[in-house]
């Protein structure tokens, strides 16, 4: 079964084919990011407009690139949010006006569940479950309990920035150019991670939320100080406290589920390194193993069409009626 995933939830305009839910036939994405990297964030209303210029000819690229033609469709999968809203209506009226004028079903996809999917893409092995996986981007942070492709349990949200957002503005404070996951990333390599010692979050509070805005505050009364260390080593110790904060919520959740058999972690800020050093080593210091996961090219990391693609083919295949379910086009709502 082949998929057309659209996916248009933030800056990106994205359209990809997948078969049976794995198999990525092609990947297609346009980017108005240099427009804002240098406005340090995304402007909706302008993001909007460039998705509606080039929404068509990338829908056009990935089919040719996929080597398929519509009539080889079996369905459309778009994002019907979270995200912003004006975006959200591009992906979806297209959507809408494809699958009607193809008469193809039209399956409705939440963002997340399209992260959570991204492991799939590519992959060669069979799922474990129950598992763990940790959604991390720019819009939000969630650790959820997964018992099947589109069954899970909520275990942990943030309770006030994203891990991704954390980045973006941890770099803005350093002078660094947006996105700031990867800018910190790249100015981190040489300095050292524990050069400062940033606070842990939420560690006295018995559950697996998150809360960035802490270590946001120390960074900046830090930067406030003329005398403080020098740049690279603060950016090194601010990625090391968002990392231990997110390895600190895993190692938790670990503990009161110890059944899961695989770890993931997906979205934008799973593409970072030290987070991947560091759970490689908690990994292997486990007495019972885990699976640990996460996309396999940093392509399906940040947002991508594809896995809105995949999450479609597991919802037609888990719950064939509700996919095909009128949807409303949503800046935020619930995932299964
Ligand atoms: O999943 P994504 O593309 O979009 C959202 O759904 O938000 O994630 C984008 C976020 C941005 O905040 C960006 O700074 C962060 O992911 N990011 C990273 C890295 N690459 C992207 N954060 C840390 N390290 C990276 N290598
Ligand atoms: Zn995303």
């Amino acid at each position: 079964m082949k998929i057309l995933g659209i996916e248009t939830s933030c800056d990106e305009t994205a359209a990809a084919v997948v078969q049976d839910g794995r198999k990525v036939l092609s990947n297609t994405i346009a980017t108005s990011k240099d427009i804002f990297e240098k406005q340090g964030g995304v402007i909706p209303e302008i993001a909007a407009r460039k998705q509606v210029e080039c929404m068509i000819s990338v829908i056009e690229k990935t089919l040719t690139a996929a080597n398929v033609d519509t009539e080889d469709i079996d369905a459309i999968a778009v994002t019907k949010g979270p995200g912003l809203l004006g975006s959200l209506l591009v992906g979806t009226t297209t959507a809408r006006v494809l699958a009607a004028t193809w008469n193809k079903p039209l399956i409705g996809v939440h963002h997340t569940l399209g992260h959570l999917s991204s492991i799939w893409l590519q992959a060669n092995t069979e799922p474990q479950f129950p598992l763990l996986a940790l959604s991390v981007s720019g819009g939000h942070t969630e650790l959820w309990y997964r018992t099947a492709y589109t069954e899970g349990k909520l275990l942990g949200t943030t309770l006030d920035d994203a891990a991704g957002e954390a980045f973006d503005k941890g770099a803005a404070m350093l002078g660094l150019s947006y996105p700031g996951g990867p800018a910190i990333e790249k100015f981190a390599e040489g300095g050292q991670i524990e050069a400062i010692e940033f606070p842990l979050p939420l560690k006295k509070e018995d559950n697996v939320n998150f809360s960035f805005s802490g270590l946001k505050t120390f960074l900046k009364n830090l930067l406030k100080d003329s005398t403080h260390a020098p740049l690279s080593d603060i950016a090194a110790s601010y990625q090391h406290a968002i990392c231990r904060h997110l390895m600190d919520r895993i190692e938790r959740a670990v503990k009161q589920f110890p059944d899961v058999r695989e770890i993931h972690i997906v979205g934008g800020v799973s593409a970072n390194t030290h987070l991947r050093q560091l759970l490689q080593e908690y990994i292997s210091g486990l007495a019972v193993k885990r699976t640990l996961r996460w996309p396999v090219t940093n392509a399906y990391c940040t947002d991508n069409a594809a896995m809105i693609a995949s999450a479609g083919f597991y919802l037609l295949q888990e719950k064939p009626e509700e996919a095909v379910k009128e949807f409303e086009t949503q800046a935020s709502g619930v995932i299964f």
